[in-house]
């Protein structure tokens, strides 16, 4: 510590500087290991391709036959999901994006925003930076992505300096431990197409309507079903929902002046906008 006059100044020890420097968030990955095996399976046919390609031998039509269909099918499985879902919500590409939808929809610098599905905290942290006078709260049931808990997210908000206004817990989107009327805002990064069938979307959008105030919104992105995802993601595409899906449960739910913006990010993603 130096002390000047009146004045004490901390100066930051070398060491101290460079950790805090090396320090990333970890967001984690969504079904990061089944992936990675496809990928695994994916090289390997390649190299037993590549080798029906150099070997001289009337076993060579067989490791063609054979490792062009596997590395085919694994390298597109392995390659398409991974990358489109998960770069999608990192928040060095969306900070500015929930920047923009906070202006356009005035959330305010000093609210109250809940995050459900929050995971390991991206879209909580990128709105406890544009929340610099409020307060974020991040619920979910710690599932699914590599490395998901609240521990993983606490370390991502110190690391991002948001730790001071924001808050995780235990929580499920079907019954949300929060009284009604308590948030200025909701939000859900790519969680409700985890929920199974309308039955429950719906119950998890009745109680995101129920803990909002009166004429505040609740605002969600996802990535789009379309003949696009369906080339790139197969079979799995269809875990995602086309755009009016969503439109029609908020609408069904009872929220209203539901909006759809859409966007492109490897894929058609939307981010709907919708009041109590
Ligand atoms: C695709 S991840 C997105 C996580 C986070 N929003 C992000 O942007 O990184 C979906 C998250 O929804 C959570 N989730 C799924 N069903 C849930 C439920 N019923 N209640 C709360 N969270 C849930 C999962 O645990 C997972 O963390």
């Amino acid at each position: 510590m130096i002390v000047l006059g009146k004045k004490a100044v901390l100066k930051p020890q070398k060491g101290e500087a460079l950790k805090k420097r090396s320090q990333k968030p970890n967001y984690g990955y969504v079904a990061l290991k089944p992936f990675l095996r496809v990928t695994i399976v994916g090289v390997m046919g390649l190299l037993l391709a590549l080798a029906g390609f150099l070997i001289d031998s009337p076993l060579s039509w067989i490791l063609l036959l054979i490792g062009i269909p596997v590395a085919f099918v694994g390298l597109y499985f392995g390659s398409s999901y991974i990358p489109m879902h998960y770069l999608l919500l990192r928040p060095r590409y969306t900070s500015n994006m929930w920047k923009q939808v906070a202006e356009k929809e005035g959330v305010k610098y000093e609210e109250h925003l809940l995050d459900v599905g929050c995971g390991t905290g991206s879209v909580a942290i990128s709105w406890a930076k544009i929340l610099d006078k409020g307060k974020v709260v991040g619920i979910d049931i710690y599932g699914g992505m590599s490395g998901n808990s609240p521990d993983q997210a606490y370390k991502n908000a110190e690391i991002e300096s948001v730790i001071d206004r924001i808050e995780f817990k235990y929580g499920n989107i079907l019954e949300i431990p929060y009284p009604d009327n308590t948030f200025n805002t909701v939000t859900a990064g790519s969680v409700l197409h985890e929920l199974h069938g309308d039955e429950d979307k719906i119950k998890a959008l009745k109680e995101i309507r129920r803990v909002l105030k009166p004429g505040r919104k609740f605002i969600t992105i996802e990535l789009l079903r379309d003949t696009k995802m369906l080339f790139a993601m197969l079979f799995f595409a269809f875990v995602w929902k086309p755009k009016q899906y969503w439109a029609n449960l908020l609408e069904k739910t009872g929220f209203k002046n539901v909006k759809i913006e859409e966007g492109k990010r490897y894929i058609n993603y939307a981010i709907y906008v919708a009041q109590k």
